[in-house]
């Protein structure tokens, strides 16, 4: 795989930052994961516009425009034949001598790297997650606003690592006062009743692409949603629960903290969205 870096495309081995790099030394950077479907970088807009965000969150400057990273993204893909595919942007501070003042660096590092990515395996799928609650909380809002995606994911992976370690495939955090907010890398619904409920955005999440579309295709297939408070009761007491990410689209879960969501299957509005989702994707990838 080509990976650019800085200005050039190198090879796997060839791609390597500095020791001195702040992405490195502090996890001072940003990162956007974005998913190709058949060529077509999917709501590349929206990513793009998150990752300016969140660099300009941390006073970074997000080096070219916005039609330059269109072309720079689909030279990422062109290069390395990929049609279906993830391609992770990373965007550090740069490289500088040690110590926290950003001006200590010149220029940020500016990373991508793309694989090959044909979708999850079918089968966690038509099987559903299991989720556990962590017991590690999302950073608060006034701590680190987590509408910037930074390049430290430090809580998020305390609550990966609990979750696996109670044999769950993803962690769920909960604010500080208790409410459920998301798990290590997805956004988080519940079905209760034939509506659609998801932690608000105020509560401190990350504003998922995927939970944006789940939203419009809430909206588009007449199912009610809420944006809103949700404690650990409302998704043991859920019929159905699901979790979204760009490389997942739309997980079911089927169990939490042990105990059987619904019936313990993934459930038929999760399914319908789902083929919702597929079909948007389709529709705006030109597939
Ligand atoms: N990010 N919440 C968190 C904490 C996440 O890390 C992610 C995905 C999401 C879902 O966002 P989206 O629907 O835009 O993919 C929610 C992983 C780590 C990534 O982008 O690689």
């Amino acid at each position: 795989m080509r990976i650019y870096l800085n200005h050039r495309f190198v090879a796997e081995t060839k791609a390597v930052v500095s020791v001195f790099d702040h992405g490195f030394l502090y996890g001072d950077g940003v990162f956007e994961t974005v998913r190709a479907y058949e060529g077509r970088l999917f709501r590349l807009d929206e990513h793009l516009t998150r990752l300016k965000e969140s660099a300009r969150g941390l006073n970074i400057t997000l080096p070219r425009t916005l039609p330059a990273w269109h072309r720079l993204l689909y030279q990422t893909l062109a290069i390395n034949h990929l049609k279906n595919a993830l391609v992770r942007i990373t965007v550090s501070r740069g490289t500088g001598p040690i110590g926290l003042d950003p001006a200590l660096c010149r220029k940020p590092t500016l990373v991508i790297i793309p694989r090959a990515f044909n979708g999850c395996p079918e089968t966690p799928h038509r099987k559903g997650w299991k989720v556990a609650i962590a017991s590690v909380r999302r950073t608060p809002s006034q701590a680190l606003n987590p509408r910037i995606k930074s390049m430290n994911f430090l809580n998020n992976i305390l609550a990966k690592i609990q979750a696996k370690g109670n044999h769950a495939d993803e962690g769920l955090m909960l604010s500080l006062d208790g409410y459920l907010t998301e798990g290590s890398v997805s956004n988080l619904f519940l079905i209760k009743r034939r509506r659609l409920y998801t932690p608000a955005a105020g509560l401190g999440i990350l504003e998922g692409i995927t939970r944006q579309v789940v939203i419009e295709l809430a909206k588009e297939n007449r199912i009610p949603l809420h944006e809103t408070r949700l404690r650990p009761s409302d998704l043991y007491k859920a019929d159905e629960c699901f979790l979204t990410n760009t490389s997942m689209e739309i997980m079911p879960v089927v169990k939490a903290d042990g105990m059987k969501i619904g019936d313990g299957k993934p459930g038929p509005i999760t399914r319908h969205l789902h083929e919702a989702y597929r079909a948007q994707v389709r529709f705006e990838c030109g597939i």
